[in-house]
């Protein structure tokens, strides 16, 4: 494999004297997906949101281009370039296309870049046709597209998915299966995290399993 992106050593975590991540190393690889399954509680989302930089760890390093450095020292820099998506995706109320727009407001984008932008990611995401509907009026598998669309429309080097699947049914995991092979075909790293490995089918790399504290693959 290539160099890894991202490499997050030595991740430790406690909450209140209980630890819930005990020496984890990972490794984020470009355009590869990394699916991190364990039991409620063994502490997936803490991880992810240790990468993503919305959770303090007890200690972390982090390597790139070749450097080590304190997670504490560099998670502001490299958090703009990872995005994290709850479970039960975060949509405002408003159209498809509005939600979709929400992400393009940080980005330094005219009103006709803007506009070709949008239009392009509802396409590509299959979301043309209700793309003036309400979004949360929509199934669930559909609002977790948007969520995916209102990320991928950003461009971010690392998508972290926390549950994506849980709420969907057999249809829907196919789609968001295959936005989430497509956004990996484009180069994007995503680590996303379940249950049932088979839902990942051609999309995960790597598996990791994480059982008291420890990351076994
Ligand atoms: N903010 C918090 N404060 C205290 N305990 C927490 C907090 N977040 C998570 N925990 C605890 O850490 C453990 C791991 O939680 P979590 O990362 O949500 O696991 P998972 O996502 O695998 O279900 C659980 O025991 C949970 O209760
Ligand atoms: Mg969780």
């Amino acid at each position: 494999m290539s160099e890894p992106l991202l490499l997050f050593r030595g991740i430790e975590k406690s909450f209140a004297g209980n630890q819930i991540l005990k020496n984890v190393n990972l490794s984020i690889y470009p355009g590869k997906c990394i699916l991190l399954s364990g039991k409620n509680g063994s502490g997936k989302s803490t991880l992810l949101k240790i990468i993503a930089g919305l959770e303090t760890p007890s200690k972390a390093e982090i390597e790139f281009s070749g450097k080590s450095h304190s997670w504490k020292s560099v998670i502001r820099s490299i958090r703009k370039n990872i995005i994290y998506l709850h479970q039960q995706p975060y949509l405002l109320s408003g159209t498809v296309v509005s939600n979709v727009a929400y992400g393009l407001r940080f980005t330094h984008l005219n009103r006709t870049q803007r506009s070709d932008s949008l239009k392009e990611a509802l396409e590509w995401a299959g979301l043309a046709d209700v793309a003036n509907k309400q979004a949360k009026t929509l199934s669930g598998g559909v609002q977790q597209r948007v969520a995916f669309t209102r990320a991928w429309i950003l461009k971010p080097k690392v998508l972290l998915l926390d549950e994506p699947m849980a709420n969907m049914d057999y249809e829907s995991r196919m789609q968001a299966c295959d936005l989430l092979k497509r956004m990996k075909s484009e180069g994007m790293s995503i680590v996303v995290t379940g249950h049932d490995a088979d839902i990942f089918d051609g999309l995960t790399d790597k598996h990791f399993h994480l059982t008291e504290g420890k990351l076994e693959s």
